[in-house]
């Protein structure tokens, strides 16, 4: 084989991965819970080469970021190959909507196939985990777990086909400090990081138990709860980092004016400015609806858990 293209889609956390364990094996401290996003795609053609490059949307991306998962991958596979990756995203990349989990997901799973397709998905999880801890999730479909401290990430047995995501794009500007970075601030300099690791273990427990009964009203406020703790971590760090705009606020009020007006929608936000809400199918066209009139100017994509990798 010289050639091969695969498809992924990104992993959005509904119980926040932040801080890791092991900073140097990319190892999570905390143990999250998320659905791969249908319909949103990163595509990679992955050949032989003699140098290992990656492009990303036709720009040379800088091979440092990328390093670690290629020597990983060779040591792992026991192979000397290196790799050239063409990836595009029909969606903003680096702006907070999980592009590098469906990104390094894809480059994973192009070297595995290319080398030995036989390689378990186990294992493929694990490479993509060196690049980017989100992306050992992304490998499977549908709704995910990564456990902390755990070197790859692991599909759950749970059918929520009515559940939707809409992603409101507040900004497309890729932001400036990534995740990776954050993250490390956080861990060094925060002092709730450790109020944040004890509670995510608690916001895990009943975050698995409300997704596998698939009780929205009893997952949302973990759902928010945990991103909230998670950026206060980011806040009382120094340098403090704040992904938020204004628009995202607005969004985040707009959430809760909802809810009080009796409709079930429950927000999340990573590492960039996008709210994204979760509902159910039956509310989709209302708070669509809402959102439009309130927010005429900001584009709203519409997601359900799915997007398993393809070949
Ligand atoms: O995997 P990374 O380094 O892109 O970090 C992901 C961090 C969050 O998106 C904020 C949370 C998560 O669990 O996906």
């Amino acid at each position: 084989m010289n050639s091969v293209t695969v498809t992924t889609s990104p992993s959005l956390a509904l119980i926040k991965y932040w801080g890791k364990s092991s900073p140097e094996q990319n190892l999570p401290a905390t143990s999250s819970l998320a659905v791969t996003l249908d319909g949103l795609e990163t595509t990679t053609t992955v050949n032989h080469s003699s140098a290992d490059r990656v492009f990303v949307n036709q720009i040379e991306a800088d091979i440092e970021r990328y390093t670690p998962f290629f020597n990983h991958f060779r040591r792992s596979a026991n192979t000397r190959d290196r790799f050239e990756a063409r990836s595009k995203a029909n969606f903003p990349v680096s702006a907070g909507l999980a592009s590098s989990s469906s990104g390094f997901a894809a480059l994973a799973l192009g070297c595995s196939h290319l080398t030995d397709p036989a390689i378990p998905l186990k294992s493929i999880s694990e490479f993509a985990r060196i690049g980017s801890a989100s992306a050992a999730r992304s490998l499977y479909g549908g709704f995910t777990v990564l456990q902390k401290e755990s070197p790859y990430a692991e599909p759950l047995n749970i059918e929520w086909p009515d559940l939707r995501i809409v992603i409101a794009i507040v900004s497309n500007e890729q932001k400036s400090t990534s995740s990776r970075k954050a993250m490390e601030i956080s861990r060094t300099t925060s002092p709730y990081y450790s109020k944040w690791l004890e509670e995510s273990d608690l916001l895990f427990t009943k975050g698995l138990e409300a997704l596998s009964n698939r009780d929205l009203k009893m997952l949302g406020p973990i759902i928010q709860r945990s991103y909230l703790s998670m950026f206060s971590t980011m806040l009382t760090s120094r340098p403090p980092t704040l992904y938020w705009l204004p628009q995202s606020v607005s969004l985040i009020h707009f959430c809760e004016h909802m809810r009080r007006q009796g409709i079930e929608v429950w927000e999340t936000m990573d590492a960039g400015p996008q709210v994204k809400m979760i509902c159910l199918e039956h509310k989709l066209s209302e708070i669509l609806e809402l959102l439009r009139e309130k927010f005429p100017e900001i584009a709203l994509i519409v997601s359900k858990p799915g997007g398993s990798p393809k070949l």
